[in-house]
């Protein structure tokens, strides 16, 4: 894994942990967005992705989009967002998957314009957080629809003992976390490796 030292860092100091599964970043991730870290996670996703022939950054809005967009304008590629709620006009020209959240218990439908991933793009998914998976796969299916390539998932911060990251990994797919959450227990972040630089 290619761990960031300044994510870990931020993480540690404003990260707050809210229970033994949820860890709040609103100071820079979610809600308030540091524009220096997302340079840096921009970076360094498109230094381990540039041999890929990456066309395109695909996410989910909205926490996802920070990080895409920097990650976008590195490797000079457009970024794309799957929309969460339905365009108001009835549009057929969409891609569409449905997402089980199982924090709330509910499905949602994500789509995606048909004019802006086609069978000739070749898709860097990147997303704020991985906990079970769920929004990856409906915005792998929607990579599937286009007849598009997956070239990997670009993951900033993952929690490893929930069941996403193992299941999108033994499908042979490459996923990698910036930072990668081991437990949450005692209100303690610890991390799956400490970073070195
Ligand atoms: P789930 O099955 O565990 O519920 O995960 P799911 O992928 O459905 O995630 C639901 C939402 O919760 C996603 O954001 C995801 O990024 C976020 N999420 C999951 N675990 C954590 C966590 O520990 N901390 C934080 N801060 N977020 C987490 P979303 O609903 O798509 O919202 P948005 O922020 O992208 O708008
Ligand atoms: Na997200
Ligand atoms: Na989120």
């Amino acid at each position: 894994g290619k761990t960031l030292k300044a994510l870990q860092e931020k993480i540690r100091k404003d990260g707050i942990v809210l229970s033994d599964e949820v860890l709040k970043v609103d100071a820079f991730l979610n809600h308030q967005v540091d524009p220096v870290l997302m340079k840096q996670i921009g970076e360094t996703f498109a230094g381990l992705f540039k041999q890929d022939g990456v066309t395109k950054i695909l996410t989910l809005e909205s926490s996802g989009i920070s990080p895409a967009l920097m990650t976008a304008l590195e490797l000079n590629v457009p970024m794309v967002f799957a929309r969460k709620r339905k365009p108001f006009t009835q549009d057929a020209d969409v891609y569409e998957a449905s997402v089980h959240s199982f924090t709330k218990q509910t499905n949602h439908i994500i789509s995606v314009s048909r004019a802006f991933l086609n069978q000739a793009d070749r898709v860097l998914i990147v997303d704020d957080f991985l906990a079970n998976g769920q929004a990856a796969e409906g915005l792998i299916d929607i990579i599937d629809q286009a007849g598009a390539e997956l070239c990997g998932i670009g993951i900033v911060i993952e929690k490893a003992f929930q069941p996403g990251g193992k299941r999108l990994r033994d499908r042979g797919i490459r996923v990698e976390s910036l930072a990668s959450i081991r437990s949450l227990e005692n209100g303690t972040v610890t991390f799956q490796e400490e970073a070195h630089a």
